[in-house]
């Protein structure tokens, strides 16, 4: 809309022939910059003068604390079963666990679990324990010392039993060239088929 040149809103100053009107700001703009600016004061008091509320990295501490004792709770739970646990022969879990294999340990155990860093995983010899529980154990706690990552936390129980299980069909699968035993005088442990 065209204003008179006298319009009393009209202020003085000019640039480029362009003036400036000087109208009242919409009501409902100053409601929300006054509640903006009085939220922004209850907000600085809150968490930064008085303290009271967590800030975000606290608050991300909490949760994470919160999903670390859950997933401690079902590992527990998972180890205190340990003692039974049988290998899945369910052919979806086993799919899973050849993928985490793949993706995991093949680096170090070979795409047919022949060994490269780690251990041939389809012979007699179990420098852990030849049964099932034992190779869950290993996959658990890892050992440290010979450059056995350890799985705890990183997988979940259901993924520990799947990759476990999928292991377990390599047994006696005899890969070509295979890594050798690490230790070729200690006698071949049979396998505890079923
Ligand atoms: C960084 C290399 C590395 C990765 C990754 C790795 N392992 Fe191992 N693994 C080893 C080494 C080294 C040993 C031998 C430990 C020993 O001699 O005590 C081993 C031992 C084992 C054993 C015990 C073998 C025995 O003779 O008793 C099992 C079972 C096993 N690994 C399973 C797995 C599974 C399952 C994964 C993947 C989730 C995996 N490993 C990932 C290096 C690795």
């Amino acid at each position: 809309m065209n204003k008179e040149p006298n319009d009393p809103l009209l202020m003085d100053h000019e640039a480029d022939g362009i003036r400036e009107l000087d109208n009242n700001l919409p009501r409902w703009w100053v409601w929300l910059f006054v509640l903006c600016t009085v939220f922004a004061v209850g907000y600085i008091v809150y968490y930064h003068v008085l303290r009271v509320g967590p800030l975000q990295a606290a608050e991300y501490q909490t949760e994470a604390s919160q999903g670390l004792a859950l997933k401690n709770a079902a590992l527990a739970r998972f180890e205190s079963d340990l003692a039974t646990l049988k290998p899945v022969s369910d052919s979806v879990v086993l799919e899973q666990g050849k993928q985490f294999f793949a993706n995991l340990c093949a680096p170090c155990h070979r795409a047919d679990g022949g060994g490269l860093v780690g251990p041939n995983l389809c012979d007699l010899d179990w420098s852990h324990g030849s049964n099932y529980v034992d190779t869950v154990k290993v996959i658990i706690n890892g050992v440290a010392e010979k450059g056995m990552l350890s799985w705890r936390g990183v997988l979940k129980p259901a993924e520990i039993q799947a990759v476990a299980s999928y292991i377990y069909t390599l047994r006696g699968s005899n890969p070509p060239d295979p890594k050798p035993p690490e230790d070729p005088s200690k006698p071949a442990v049979p396998m505890d088929f079923e």
